[in-house]
C-alpha cells in the first residue's frame, strides 16, 4: 500500500465554459510531511486547498483520502482543517472559545473540551492567554491562535492558506521555525500555500511548483533549487541566468557563441536547450581565466554577498553573488564548472525530466 494520504488523480476545475483552473492535476501527498504548494498569484492553490477541504467540487477526476475516493464527501466529514490566510477568528469570542468553538459544535463535554482546547493553546505556546480577547492579540498571536484551533480537533491534514503573508518579514521568519517545528512535534501533513519562494525553500519537506493550473515540478527544495525542469521554475526559485542554448554532442553544449564542457547527454544533436547557470555559481575573474567576458554594469551589497549584474557583447544579462568586490564598468571574467551549467529541454515532462536525471546518475557511478 502506498504511503500516501491524499491523491490527486487527473483532477480538472472549471467553472462554466471559462478555461479551467486546474488542469489535470495528479499528485500524492504522503502522510506526517510538510508540503508547499508554490506558485503566482491565480495559480490555483487555493483551489487546491479548496477541493481538499471539500469546500468546491472537482469537474473531473478523483480525489483520494487515504485508499477511498472523497470526491463527494462534505467538508465537515473530511479528516481535514484549514487555517485561512485572514485567520478568520471569531471577534466576539475569547482566545479560549476561539480554540474550542469546533468541540463545542461537536458537543463534547465541559471538562474535555477544557483539556483539549489548553494542550492546543500550549501547543502554540499560548498558555495563559485563554481570556484574552481576539483584537488584544498581535498578529503573530492570532495566527497561532488560528493553529490552535486547526490543531484542536486533531486532524490528519492542516491546510494552511498564506498564514504569514500578513505578518511583518521578523516576525514571518520566527513564524517559520515555530510552524515547521510544531509539524514536527505534532507529526500531521501541512499543505502549505505560499507564493514566496524562500519560504518554500525553508520550511518544505516538498514543494509542489504550480503555473497557470499545472503543476510544473514536485521534489524536495534541493532537487528543485538545483535541478529546475523548466524556464519558469528556474525563474521563479531563486535567481537564475537564463539562455538559449543548442547541444553540440553529449557533454558539449553552445550558447553565447561560444562551446562549453557540460554534464548533460542523451539529448539530441543540435536540439536547442535553455541554459540555466546560478549567480552563486559564476565566480569573478580575471579576463583571461574566464569563459565568459562581461561589463559590470551594477552592484548592490546583501549583507552576505555582493550582488552584481553584468553584460556580455550580445547584451545578455549575468547576476553574480559573489563575496568579492567588483568595480562598476570594469571589464571582467566570469569563470564557471562545467557542472554549473543546467540544460532544461523545451516542453519535457516530469516523467521524461526525472528518467534523464537517473540516467545521468547511472553513467556516474560506472565512471564515464
Ligand atoms: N468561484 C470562482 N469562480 C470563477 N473563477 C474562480 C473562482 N474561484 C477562483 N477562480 C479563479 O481561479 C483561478 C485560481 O484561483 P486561486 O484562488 O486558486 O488562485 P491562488 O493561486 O490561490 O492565487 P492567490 O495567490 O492570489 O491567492 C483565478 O484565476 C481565480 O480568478
Ligand atoms: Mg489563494
Amino acid at each position: 500500500m502506498s504511503g500516501a494520504i491524499i491523491q490527486f488523480k487527473n483532477v480538472t476545475k472549471q467553472y462554466d465554459n471559462d478555461p479551467p483552473i486546474l488542469n489535470d492535476v495528479s499528485f500524492e501527498i504522503e502522510r506526517g510531511k510538510f508540503y508547499t504548494l508554490l506558485g503566482p498569484s491565480g495559480c490555483g492553490k487555493t483551489t487546491i486547498l479548496r477541493l481538499i477541504a471539500g469546500f468546491t467540487e472537482a469537474s473531473e477526476g478523483e480525489i483520494v483520502f487515504n485508499g477511498k475516493k472523497i470526491n463527494h464527501v462534505p467538508a465537515n466529514k473530511r479528516q481535514v482543517n484549514t487555517v485561512f490566510q485572514d485567520y478568520a477568528l471569531f471577534p466576539h469570542l475569547n482566545v479560549f472559545e476561539n480554540v474550542a468553538f469546533g468541540l463545542r459544535i461537536k458537543k463534547m463535554k465541559n471538562a474535555e473540551i477544557e483539556r483539549k482546547v489548553k494542550e492546543a493553546l500550549s501547543f502554540v505556546n499560548l498558555s495563559g492567554y485563554e481570556t484574552r480577547e481576539i483584537r488584544e492579540m498581535s498578529g503573530g498571536q492570532r495566527q497561532r491562535v488560528a493553529i490552535a484551533r486547526a490543531i484542536v480537533n486533531e486532524p490528519e491534514v492542516i491546510l494552511l492558506d498564506e498564514p504569514l503573508s500578513a505578518l511583518d518579514l521578523k516576525l514571518r521568519t520566527e513564524m517559520q521555525y515555530e510552524l515547521r517545528e510544531l509539524q514536527r512535534r505534532l507529526g500531521i501533513t501541512f499543505i502549505f500555500v505560499t507564493h514566496d519562494q524562500e519560504e518554500a525553500l525553508a520550511m518544505s519537506d516538498e514543494i509542489f511548483v504550480i503555473n497557470k493550473g499545472k503543476i510544473q515540478q514536485s521534489g524536495t527544495p534541493t532537487d528543485i533549487y538545483d535541478e529546475p525542469i523548466n524556464r519558469f521554475v528556474a525563474d521563479f526559485i531563486g535567481e537564475s541566468n537564463i539562455v538559449e542554448g543548442r547541444m553540440m554532442e553529449d557533454y558539449r553544449v553552445e550558447f553565447v557563441g561560444r562551446e562549453f564542457e557540460c554534464v548533460d547527454q542523451g539529448l539530441n544533436k543540435n536540439e536547442t536547450v535553455e541554459i540555466v547557470i546560478r549567480p552563486e555559481d559564476l565566480e569573478i575573474t580575471t579576463l583571461e581565466r574566464g569563459k565568459l567576458q562581461v561589463r559590470v554594469d551594477s552592484q548592490l551589497f546583501r549583507g552576505v554577498h555582493y550582488e552584481i549584474s553584468c553584460y556580455d557583447q550580445d547584451g545578455n544579462e549575468w547576476l553574480v553573488h559573489s563575496t568579492k568586490k567588483a568595480t562598476v564598468g570594469d571589464k571582467i571574467g566570469l569563470y564557471f564548472d562545467p557542472e554549473a551549467i543546467h540544460v532544461m529541454r523545451h516542453g519535457e515532462t516530469e516523467e521524461e525530466f526525472d528518467r534523464r536525471l537517473e540516467a545521468y546518475s547511472d553513467v556516474e557511478a560506472n565512471g564515464k
